[in-house]
C-alpha cells in the first residue's frame, strides 16, 4: 500500500451520503427545518455506520485498490474542542480495514457537511473559522495520518462560486429558498446566523477564511507525516465556449483562479467532473436540445472527463488525482457506457502526458443525493432502502472489466 507510484482505481463515498444518523451535522438541522428545500430527509442513509465493512468488501472484491470516505466532523467535535476519541477510533478502523483489503485509503475532512455549532457560529464568515478547522484537522492527522494515503481537506469548495456565476431567474428563486430555510436553522440555533458554505453565496471574506483553512489543515497533515499526500477536490466541468471566449474567461476567473491559485504547494488537485457547461459570451447555456440526458436531467457528455482533467494540470502543474466522476442513471446501461467512454478519455490524457494518479468513481453506492434526496442512483450497487442490502448492477462489473484492462 505505500507504493505511491500504482495508479489508484477507487470508489467514493461521503458520510453524510451513506452513514446514517448525522444528528449533529449542520445538514441534518437543514433536512429537519419546517421550511427545508430537501426533498426528504437523510434518515439512515445506506447505514453504512455500521455496515462500512460490507463496502470495503464489495470494493476489494471489484479488484480496485482505493477506497473515498469521509470523516464526520460534527461526530468527531460534537462540541468546539471537545474531541471523541471514539469517534477517531471508528474512523481510524475503516481506514486500517481498508489497508488490510489492499485499498488505499483517501480521506476527506470536509465533504459539504460541518458540525451544527460551527454553522450557528457563522460557518467561514466568522474570522475564527480557520482557527476552528485547523484544530479538528491537527486532531485528525494526530489520529489518522499514520493510516491514510491521500486527504482531500475541501470538497468541491468552488461549488457556491461556479453558482453565483451561473446563476439564472430559476437561480434566484432557489437562492431565497435557501435563505429561507438557513434563517429558520439560524433560529433553532438560537444564532442570528447559520452558515453552510455549500448553500451559500459564497462571499469573498469567507472564501479567503476557507481557504486559510485550507492551508492550516495541509500544514497539520504534512507535519504529521510528510509522506500523505494532500491536494482539495474540485468540480471542474469541461467548460466550453461557444462563439465569443469571454464568457468562458470571466467564468474561469471567477469559480476556478482561487483555487487553483489555493492549490499551489499541494501534492496533486482532486478534480470532480460530470459534464460539460457550455459559455456564450456572458451566460451559460442551455443543454442542446437533442442532448442524451442523465436521470438528472444533464447532459450525458462522458468525454467530458479527459479535458477536465488537461484542463486542471494546465493551470496548477500539479498530478491530479480524479476523485470523483460518474452519472446519475436509472437505466443502468447508460452508466456503463458512460464509465467506458469516460475511462476512454482519461487514457487519451495520460496518452498525452498529463500525469494522473487514480480515478475514483462516484460512487460505490445509489446514496443521498443531497437536495434531491434518493431519487438519483449514482451507485454501482443498488441499496435495498428497507433492509440496506447492497446488491451489485451490472455496470459494476463493467467498471472492474475496465481496470482490469489497463492494471
Ligand atoms: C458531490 C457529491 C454528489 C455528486 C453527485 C458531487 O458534487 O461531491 O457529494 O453526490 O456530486 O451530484
Amino acid at each position: 500500500m505505500g507504493d505511491r507510484s500504482a495508479f489508484l482505481w477507487g470508489v467514493a463515498t461521503a458520510g453524510h451520503q451513506v452513514e446514517g444518523n448525522n444528528f449533529y451535522a449542520d445538514i441534518w438541522l437543514l433536512e429537519q427545518v419546517r421550511n427545508t428545500r430537501f426533498a426528504e430527509p437523510s434518515g439512515d442513509a445506506c447505514d453504512s455506520l455500521h455496515r462500512w465493512r460490507e463496502d470495503i468488501e464489495i470494493t476489494a472484491a471489484l479488484g480496485l485498490n482505493c477506497f473515498r470516505f469521509s470523516i464526520e466532523w460534527s461526530r468527531i467535535e460534537p462540541a468546539p474542542g471537545e474531541f471523541s476519541e471514539a469517534w477517531f477510533d471508528h474512523y481510524a478502523r475503516v481506514a486500517a480495514a481498508c489497508r488490510d483489503a489492499g485499498l488505499a485509503p483517501v480521506v476527506t475532512l470536509s465533504h459539504f457537511t460541518s458540525p451544527r455549532w460551527f454553522a450557528a457560529l457563522g460557518g467561514w464568515s466568522d474570522p475564527e473559522a480557520p482557527v476552528r478547522f485547523a484544530r479538528y484537522a491537527e486532531q485528525a492527522a494526530r489520529r489518522l495520518a499514520p493510516l491514510v494515503s491521500h486527504v482531500i481537506t475541501f470538497n468541491e469548495p468552488n461549488l457556491p462560486l461556479m453558482g453565483r456565476w451561473t446563476a439564472t431567474p430559476l437561480a434566484d428563486a432557489t437562492r431565497a429558498g435557501l435563505d429561507a430555510m438557513l434563517a429558520e436553522a439560524a433560529r433553532q440555533s438560537g444564532s442570528d446566523r447559520f452558515g453552510v458554505w455549500v448553500y451559500s453565496r459564497g462571499e469573498d471574506d469567507a472564501l479567503a477564511h476557507l481557504l486559510a483553512g485550507h492551508r492550516a489543515a495541509r500544514q497539520a497533515w504534512k507535519a504529521a507525516r510528510s509522506s500523505v499526500q494532500v491536494g482539495m477536490s474540485l468540480a471542474v466541468p469541461d467548460a466550453q465556449a461557444v462563439g465569443s471566449a469571454s464568457g468562458l474567461a470571466a467564468y474561469r476567473q471567477f469559480a476556478e483562479a482561487p483555487f487553483f491559485a489555493a492549490v499551489r504547494g499541494d501534492d496533486f488537485i482532486g478534480v470532480q467532473t460530470y459534464g460539460r457547461i457550455l459559455i456564450g459570451a456572458t451566460a451559460v447555456l442551455p443543454v442542446p436540445e437533442d442532448a442524451e440526458r442523465t436521470e438528472s436531467g444533464e447532459e450525458y457528455y462522458p468525454q467530458a472527463l479527459g479535458a477536465a482533467i488537461t484542463h486542471a494540470h494546465a493551470e496548477t502543474g500539479l498530478p491530479v488525482l480524479v476523485t470523483e466522476n460518474g452519472i446519475a442513471a436509472d437505466e443502468d446501461g447508460q452508466r456503463a457506457r458512460y464509465i467506458t467512454a469516460a475511462l476512454e478519455s482519461l487514457d487519451a490524457a495520460r496518452d498525452s502526458g498529463v500525469p494522473v494518479v487514480g480515478y475514483i468513481h462516484w460512487s460505490l453506492l445509489d446514496n443521498f443525493e443531497w437536495r434531491r434526496g434518493y431519487a438519483q442512483h449514482f451507485g454501482l450497487f443498488a441499496v435495498n432502502r428497507g433492509d440496506f442490502t447492497r446488491t451489485a448492477k451490472p455496470s459494476a462489473q463493467i467498471y472492474a472489466r475496465e481496470v482490469r484492462m489497463r492494471r
